[in-house]
Formats: structure tokens, C-alpha cells, sequence
């Protein structure tokens, strides 16, 4: 039997019961929990019964004193870049969540820095790994879909602002300097994630993008909300366009929905499950097909577990890579500047941002001075 890999948790908020689920299941060793608010930690710890596990409010301190092959991150974005870039040059391989980065430069410096350590970093989307994913990248491989020519992605919440309508712990979510933007760093990274990686990852020339933002709301005096609730986007790359229609509030139902176009034959994947359309025996005699695959492990199991066998030595593709992301960031950053300024915005013509030294300490502050307030629990 191999050793468990040693992993180590920073940022013991929502999501991070979704980390320790997932490192139960695949019985890797958790040697490590970091919080600023050190409650936090030390409820996870009894929550998952984690005796032995220490507890740290710094992260330098748990770096220091903690030995781990792997250290997840999972606190707001402006901590993503910071905190990955520590853990690599301790030379711990890293797990940070979606999205990346808040801006080109950042996500480059990642990149940069991988290389320098020698380790694996990858940004969470398990979104990417569910079943009916799974189940496209089978038949685009297969090449029952002919030459892709179009994408669409429509996911609309009706209610479902994090930190205002949900989430009422996790405020940063509509703070543009602590989470880089709305409904598109949130969700739109999943779904660019998902359709960027059954297309190949290609190369988006040029995106438009207009933003919304609207709905009342009733947020304390004091917290910020600056970011967009709903964002269209189209993309062209030189083989095929792809729109992106994302809506964290809207008066629609609930809806998540993808289509993807191909000359041979077309998949739809939405709440009823996976679709597949084509002709079979010639022309017009159209066949379509649903199913629904339900996979009994979750999309975070599948990436842990693809990454410890990396770890070990195994060649298995471990996406979402720093490059891959920066295809994402891009994206994002190229449609908030056409949102801004009107038109098309040419990829190649993005500035890489400037990176704030200070975000990530902004980022402790904050919910220090939150929690104090009781404004967070
Ligand atoms: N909540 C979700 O449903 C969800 C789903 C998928 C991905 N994510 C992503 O996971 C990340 C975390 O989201 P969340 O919802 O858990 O947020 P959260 O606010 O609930 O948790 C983040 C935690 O990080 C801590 N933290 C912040 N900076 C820190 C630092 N420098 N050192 C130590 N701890 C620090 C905060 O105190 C907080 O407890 C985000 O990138 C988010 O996009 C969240």
C-alpha cells in the first residue's frame, strides 16, 4: 500500500467541506487547517473528527510546520495567486479553487513559478469531470460529432447572488477587488472550463461581452457590491464561436443548459440529462438520444484522485493546468473590457493587469474586521 498523500487546507469556508469529503473518500492525510477566522478551522476539525490535525490562523506558520505534498486553497480569489505561490516555492504541489487568478499577470506568474518549483498546480472545476461530461468527451473523441462549430452555454439562477441572496458568509463574492467580478468568475469559469476542454482548448481570438448589474438588494451599510449579476458573452476562435449567457438573478427559472454543434451531430446536455442528435441512414432520418449517467463519484473525487497518482509519478492528466486557465482568464478579462468599453476586444491586444500587492492581505483584514462585527459567522 502506497503512503497517504500528506495534504494541508487553507481557507476552511463553505466550500471546503467539499475538500475534506473528497480527501476522506480517496484516504489522503490531512496534516493541516488554516483560517484567518480560526473558529472556522477549528470547526472543520471536529466536524470531519480530525484529533490530530493542527490549526493555524497564518499560512506561512502551517507551511513551516506542517509537512505535506499538497496544499489546497480555497479561499477568496484575490488569495488564490499569493497563497499558491507560497506553497510552491515550500515545494508543495497545489489544488486551488476556481477561478485562477483576479487578472493575465497573476495567472503568468503562477505559471512561472510551477515551473520554477517543479510542482503540479491545478484550479478546481469539477464541473469539467461530471458524468455527462465524461460522456461528450466520449463521442467528440469518437468523432460522432463531425467538425465543431458551435458553442452555448445558458446558466441562469433566479435567485442566487453569493453573499447577498445565499452564502451570507462569504460576502467577497460581490467585492470586485476580493473576487475579481460576478457571475463570471463564479460560474462562467466552470462552464468555459467545460466547453474549452471537450473543444480542445483553442485559441479565443477576440470577445465581446456586456454586463448587468440592477436587482435590489439588502445588504448591510458598508459592504461593497460592485460586480456585474448577469454577463453575455461571445467568443469566436478561429474554428468556432461559443456564447456564454450567465445570470447569478433573473426573472427565468432556474436553468443550466449547453449545446455543442457539429457537422455529424449536435449534444445537448440540460436537467433532463445528456442528448445526442444526428441522422442515422441517411439524410433526414434524425435520431436523437437521451440518458442520463449518474457517476456514484463526485467531480472533486475524480480530480484528488487523478492528482495523487500524479504525485506519484503516474502520467494522467490532471487538468485544469495554469495554462489552460489562463485560456479562462483571458476570456474573462477580454469581456469585462468589451463590457466596459463597447465593441470587440481583440485577445492579443490585453493588457496583463497589474497585480496588487496588498489584495490578498485586504482579503485578511476584511474578514477579520467582518467577523468581529458579527456581520460573518
Ligand atoms: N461556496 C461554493 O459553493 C463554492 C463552490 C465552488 C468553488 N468555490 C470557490 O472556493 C473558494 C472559497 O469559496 P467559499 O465559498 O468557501 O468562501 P468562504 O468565504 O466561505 O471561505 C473562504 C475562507 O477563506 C478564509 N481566508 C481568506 N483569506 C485567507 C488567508 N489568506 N489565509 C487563511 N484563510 C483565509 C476566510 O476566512 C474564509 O473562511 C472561492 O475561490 C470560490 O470561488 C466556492
Amino acid at each position: 500500500m502506497a503512503e497517504p498523500i500528506r495534504v494541508a487546507l487553507v481557507g476552511c469556508g463553505d466550500i471546503s467541506s467539499t475538500h475534506l469529503r473528497s480527501y476522506q473518500n480517496l484516504g489522503m492525510k490531512v496534516v493541516g487547517l488554516c483560517d484567518v477566522i480560526l473558529p472556522r478551522a477549528q470547526r472543520r476539525k471536529e466536524e470531519f473528527g480530525l484529533t490530530d490535525t493542527p490549526i493555524f490562523e497564518d499560512f506561512g506558520e502551517m507551511l513551516k510546520k506542517t509537512e505535506s505534498d499538497l496544499v489546497t486553497v480555497a479561499t477568496p480569489v484575490a488569495c488564490h495567486a499569493p497563497l499558491t505561490i507560497a506553497a510552491l516555492r515550500a515545494g508543495r504541489h497545489v489544488a486551488c479553487e476556481k477561478p485562477s487568478t483576479l487578472c493575465i499577470a497573476e495567472n503568468k506568474q503562477v505559471i512561472e513559478e510551477a515551473k520554477k518549483a517543479g510542482k503540479k498546480v491545478i484550479f478546481f472545476s469539477s464541473r469539467m469531470r461530471w458524468a455527462e461530461v465524461s460522456m461528450a468527451r466520449q463521442f467528440i473523441q469518437d468523432g460522432e460529432l463531425g467538425e465543431i462549430y458551435r458553442v452555448n452555454v445558458q446558466f441562469f439562477r433566479r435567485r442566487g447572488r453569493p453573499g447577498v441572496d445565499m452564502m451570507h458568509n462569504a460576502r467577497w463574492f460581490v467585492d470586485r477587488e476580493k473576487s475579481g467580478g460576478g457571475v463570471v468568475m463564479d460560474m462562467g469559469q466552470y462552464f468555459m472550463d467545460m466547453v474549452f476542454s471537450l473543444t480542445g482548448w483553442p485559441e479565443i481570438q477576440s470577445a465581446t461581452g456586456w454586463t448587468f448589474k440592477g436587482f435590489p438588494h439588502e445588504l448591510p451599510e458598508g459592504i461593497p457590491f460592485d460586480v456585474e449579476e448577469h454577463c453575455t458573452i461571445f467568443a469566436r476562435s478561429a474554428k468556432c464561436s461559443y456564447t456564454f449567457d450567465l445570470a447569478w438573478i433573473s426573472n427565468h427559472p432556474d436553468t443550466r443548459s449547453i449545446y455543442i454543434l457539429g457537422t455529424k451531430g449536435g449534444i445537448t446536455i440540460n436537467k433532463d440529462g445528456f442528448h445526442f442528435h444526428t441522422e442515422r441512414g441517411g439524410p433526414y432520418r434524425f435520431c436523437d438520444t437521451t440518458t442520463t449517467w449518474k457517476d456514484k463519484t463526485t467531480g472533486d473525487d475524480h480530480i484528488y484522485g487523478d492528482l495523487c497518482r500524479a504525485i506519484r509519478g503516474e502520467n494522467v492528466d490532471i487538468g485544469t493546468t495554469p495554462e489552460q486557465a489562463l485560456t479562462i482568464t483571458r476570456l474573462t478579462q477580454a469581456a469585462f473590457k468589451s463590457a466596459e468599453q463597447g465593441g470587440e476586444v481583440r485577445l492579443a491586444d490585453l493588457p496583463d493587469g497589474t497585480i496588487d500587492p496588498d489584495a490578498c492581505a485586504q482579503v485578511v483584514r476584511r474578514q477579520k474586521e467582518l467577523f468581529a462585527a458579527g456581520l460573518i459567522k
